[in-house]
């Protein structure tokens, strides 16, 4: 698929459609797509590389992509409060130089409530200069969707728990099957699995049977220090790299998300859906993987102090979402600036939130870490992330660095909380760049005139 003979260019060609899915037996599902796949193609680049996205929008409305994770420019980045809106037989080529490695992925930022959840996702790995050694690599790509009795998107409501919590499948989708991935893996292989979630709302655990499982890296690239998987919670948005090998004894290895159900006593349960199903046989000789150094920017206790307080409620009749009670929806480019940081300022961020539903907040364009929860400080949450659950009512204070200046979006992953308020732009000023003060301005994007010139 790459058109690209440079080795250092993945350059592609990218169509979003309305197209057709075989998600159950009988009707197939009308879905939307990234050149006709569910999840869209996966795109493998290497750290360093510019990776060059001609995308064309051929839905009946207008949309963009959002390049989830990745440090790059405001003006690549998709946010539709820097970029205008890809119309319907328009198109606009995203052009930027992937700065980090780890497991990424893409998604619509426009009509999101809609757009995501009939299908416009997909994954994106950007590979280590010089990866460990694993005998297999694989992607697990996890969605859920709610599907009616005619196998369609069911309808979209306007209230109740669709609102206050979130749409919710009642399928979920691993790289767009309703069925758990097959594989086979061999005893003293050494794989590395890689996980996205790309729920709307629903939040899980993951864990393996059968195996021995580290988590080696998480939405930000690999740990300084692996760790043993038991359960690790996961947020709609996250990623997380697991190692896996097979138990001596065991002849399958399963990996499972534990979500919240109800059981026939209408206790609430954990209860594990398959994700991937490996049968183990063969065998290969154990290669350990060695891992690279990886050096984590500090914490700073002495750092200057942000709160957001994430709320909700209903005003006039209508649900609004809100940070520090302001609601940020609003059309076109113009919006109300959260907070603006210094280049390379460290800052900790309080999200606290007194309502009851989750909110797995997400920064564009920077990484942070996690390090207290309703004030204490949290060690099991090791890693840089871009989004961090706020489990409810609950605050949660992350250490985060701001070192891509430009004007980013903040804001709650779930959809029906994003486009009802819950999100907002941060601005990240750059006092060296060339123009002062306004270095990190942005620049509206003209997209009939874009993108060759972005990174060069
Ligand atoms: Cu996946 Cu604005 O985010
Ligand atoms: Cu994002
Ligand atoms: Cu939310």
């Amino acid at each position: 698929e790459d058109l690209n003979p440079d080795p250092r260019i993945v350059e592609v060609n990218i169509t979003a459609a309305v197209g057709e899915a075989a998600l159950l037996s009988g009707a197939k599902t009308a879905v939307w797509t990234y050149n006709d796949r569910l999840p869209g193609p996966l795109l493998h680049a290497r750290v360093g590389d510019r990776v060059i996205v001609h995308f064309t929008n051929n839905l009946p409305e207008s949309t963009i992509i959002h390049w989830h994770g990745l440090r790059i420019s405001d003006q690549m980045d998709g946010s539709p409060r820097v970029q205008d809106p890809i119309e319907p037989g328009e198109s606009f080529t995203y052009d930027f130089v992937v700065p980090d490695a780890g497991t990424y992925w893409y998604h619509t930022h426009l009509h999101q409530i809609q757009q995501f959840e009939r299908g416009l996702y997909g994954a994106l790995v950007v590979h280590e200069a010089e990866p460990p050694q694993f005998t297999a690599e694989r992607i697990i790509v996890v969605d859920d969707i709610r599907l009616d009795t005619k196998n369609q998107v069911g309808a979209f409501l306007t209230s109740g728990p669709d609102i206050g919590r979130g749409r919710v499948g009642n399928r979920l989708l691993i790289n767009g099957s309703t069925k758990p991935m097959k594989v086979t893996l061999a005893r003293g292989a050494v794989e590395r699995w890689r996980v996205v979630l790309a729920t709307n709302a629903l939040s899980l655990k993951l864990r393996t049977v059968g195996a021995k499982t580290r988590v080696i890296g998480t939405d930000g690239g690999f740990l300084p220090a692996p760790f043993d998987l038991e359960t690790v919670q996961m947020a709609p948005g996250q990623r997380y790299d697991l190692e896996v090998r097979a138990d001596d004894a065991a002849t399958e290895v399963d990996l499972e998300g534990l979500i919240l159900a109800l059981d026939a006593n209408d206790n609430v349960i954990e209860q594990p859906f398959p994700f991937v199903q490996a049968s183990v046989a063969g065998e290969v000789p154990v290669v350990e993987p060695v891992y690279p150094a990886v050096p984590m920017p500090g914490v700073d206790m002495g750092a200057k102090k942000v709160n957001w307080k994430l709320s909700g409620g209903v005003v006039g009749g209508k649900v609004q979402f809100t940070i520090n009670g302001v609601t940020g929806v609003q059309e076109g480019h113009d919006h109300v600036v959260l907070d603006t940081f210094t280049r390379g300022e460290p800052v900790q961020i309080t999200l606290s939130s007194s309502v009851s539903p989750e909110h797995p907040f997400h920064l564009h364009g920077q990484f942070f870490q996690i390090i207290k929860r309703g004030g204490k400080l949290v060690t099991d949450e090791p890693g840089l992330r871009d989004t961090v659950l706020v489990q409810g009512a609950q605050s949660v204070t992350i250490q985060t660095y701001f070192d891509n200046p430009g004007r980013w979006m903040v804001h709650c992953h779930i959809g029906e909380h994003s486009e009802m308020g819950m999100m907002a732009d941060v601005e990240v000023i750059d006092p060296n760049a060339a123009g002062g003060a306004g270095g990190a301005r942005r620049v509206r994007v003209d997209h009939l005139d874009v993108g060759h010139h972005a990174h060069l």
